[in-house]
C-alpha cells in the first residue's frame, strides 16, 4: 500500500459516531447550549468512512459540510441525540460519543418568547437533568461485541478523572483531554490519552484531530479483532 493510504480495516463494519454540541432550548429563540465544534467527531466520520466503515454521523448542530460517503443525521437536543443513538447503535459495530451532551435542560420550554418585565427582576431557569446516552449504551449492550468509546475533556486531574469517568461511563475506551489555553474547543489540533478497561493508556501527542481519530480507530479495530 503507498503510503498514507490505509488497509481498508473497517470494511464491512458500521460505526456510529455523534459530533457537535446538544442546545437545549428555553424558547424559540434562545438555547442553552456549549461552544463543541464538532470537528473532532467529523474528523472520525471521515477516517473511519476512507477505512471502508459504512459510517452513521449524528451530528449535533453543526456547520461543517457532510463528509462524503457518510449518512449524517442533524439533531438538536439532547433528547433528539440519544433516539437517534440508540437508533443506529442497534446493528452497529463500534459506537463513540464525541458529541457534548447538554448535562441540563430547562425544566419548561417557553412556546413564546420570554419578555422581560420592567419593574421585575428575571425568574431563575429551573433545569432538569438529561438521560446519560454513553452509560446507557454502555450499560444495556444491545450488541455483544460492540466497542463503545467515550470522550471527556478535564480541565483539573486529568488522569485520575478520567479513569473514574471510564468506570462509571461503563465504556470499552475513553479519549479523556485537556482543556485549556491552546487546547480549546474549535481549534483544529489535540492532544489526548486514550484510556482502555484492560488498563491500556495510549497517548496522542498535540497535533491534527485526524491523528486522533485514527488512533481511537486504531484501538477500536484491535478490540472488533
Ligand atoms: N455523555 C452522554 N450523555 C450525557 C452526558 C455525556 O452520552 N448526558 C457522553 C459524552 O458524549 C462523552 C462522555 O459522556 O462521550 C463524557 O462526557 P462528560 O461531560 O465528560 O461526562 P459527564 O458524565 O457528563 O461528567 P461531567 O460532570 O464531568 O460533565
Ligand atoms: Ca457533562
Amino acid at each position: 500500500l503507498a503510503r498514507g493510504v490505509r488497509e481498508p480495516d473497517l470494511k464491512g463494519r458500521h460505526v456510529v459516531v455523534s459530533a457537535g454540541g446538544t442546545r437545549e432550548p428555553l424558547d424559540p429563540v434562545r438555547f442553552l447550549g456549549n461552544r463543541s465544534s464538532g470537528k473532532q467527531g467529523y474528523a472520525l466520520a471521515r477516517t473511519a468512512a476512507a477505512r471502508g466503515a459504512r459510517v452513521t454521523l449524528i451530528a449535533a448542530n453543526s456547520t461543517l459540510p457532510d463528509p462524503a460517503g457518510v449518512d449524517v443525521v442533524p439533531v438538536g437536543t439532547a433528547t433528539h441525540l440519544r433516539e437517534a443513538v440508540l437508533k443506529a447503535a442497534a446493528d452497529a459495530d463500534a459506537v463513540v460519543m464525541a458529541a457534548a451532551v447538554a448535562d441540563f435542560r430547562p425544566v419548561t420550554y417557553a412556546a413564546g418568547k420570554i419578555k422581560k418585565k420592567d419593574d421585575q427582576e428575571p425568574e431563575p431557569i429551573a433545569l432538569v437533568r438529561n438521560p446519560d446516552i454513553l452509560a446507557e449504551i454502555s450499560t444495556d449492550r444491545v450488541r455483544p461485541g460492540q466497542v463503545i468509546v467515550g470522550f471527556a475533556a478535564e480541565t483539573d486531574d486529568v488522569l485520575a478523572n478520567g479513569r473514574a469517568k471510564l468506570k462509571r461511563k461503563g465504556c470499552d475506551l475513553l479519549v479523556v483531554n485537556e482543556v485549556g489555553e491552546r487546547k480549546t474547543f474549535g481549534s483544529e489540533e489535540n492532544e489526548a490519552v486514550v484510556l482502555g478497561t484492560d488498563g491500556s493508556e495510549t497517548a496522542v501527542p498535540y497535533g491534527p484531530k485526524e491523528a486522533l481519530a485514527e488512533t481511537v480507530w486504531d484501538l477500536v479495530a484491535g478490540r472488533l479483532g
